[in-house]
């Protein structure tokens, strides 16, 4: 068990655009690892590797029906729109009602550099875009719905990711 240390928003590292993943060696393996321990301490639902201080293209989505491991993983189809709360736990105390594809198509890689297909509907939607969109150093506060703003989250928000 290995916990990373969560990077916040005011670490210029999240601003960054992360770099393809080219080797499926025990070096990414680790940091998937890592990045399941940390999630899971963390009482989230998704984890990008630039939160963790690595600027490389892999996340990983939990949204309670099983881990996902997404490795250089793009949208190729969405569609619809929903509009949701959202954080980050790289962003704390502080939550905001995004516009997000109801319905997203990912296409990633495996641990083992396989080519794998995902759908979410929903939270997993919101997640698969939350996460990528770190891959970009884009943050959910970028994506907030027409005339919405940060609020703080009444209790603890845990849909975190
Ligand atoms: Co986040």
């Amino acid at each position: 068990m290995a916990m990373r240390n969560i990077r916040l928003d005011t670490d210029p590292i999240l601003r960054k655009k992360s770099r393809p993943v080219e080797s499926f060696d025990e070096k990414l393996w680790q940091l998937l690892d890592d990045l399941k321990d940390t999630l899971s301490k963390a009482e989230g639902v998704g984890l990008a590797a630039p939160q963790v201080g690595v600027l490389r293209r892999a996340v990983i989505v939990d949204v309670g029906d099983g881990l996902l491991e997404l490795v250089n993983p793009e949208v190729v189809f969405s569609e619809g729109c929903q509009r949701e709360t959202e954080g980050c736990l790289s962003v704390p105390d502080r939550a905001g009602i995004t516009e997000r594809p109801m319905r997203v198509r990912v296409r990633a890689q495996n641990r083992d550099g396989n080519w794998c297909l995902y759908e979410g509907t929903g939270l997993k939607a919101q997640c698969f875009c939350h996460e990528i969109d770190h891959l970009d150093g884009i943050l959910f506060t970028d994506r907030l719905a027409p005339g919405e703003k940060l609020f703080r989250p009444e209790k603890k928000e845990k849909r975190k990711k």
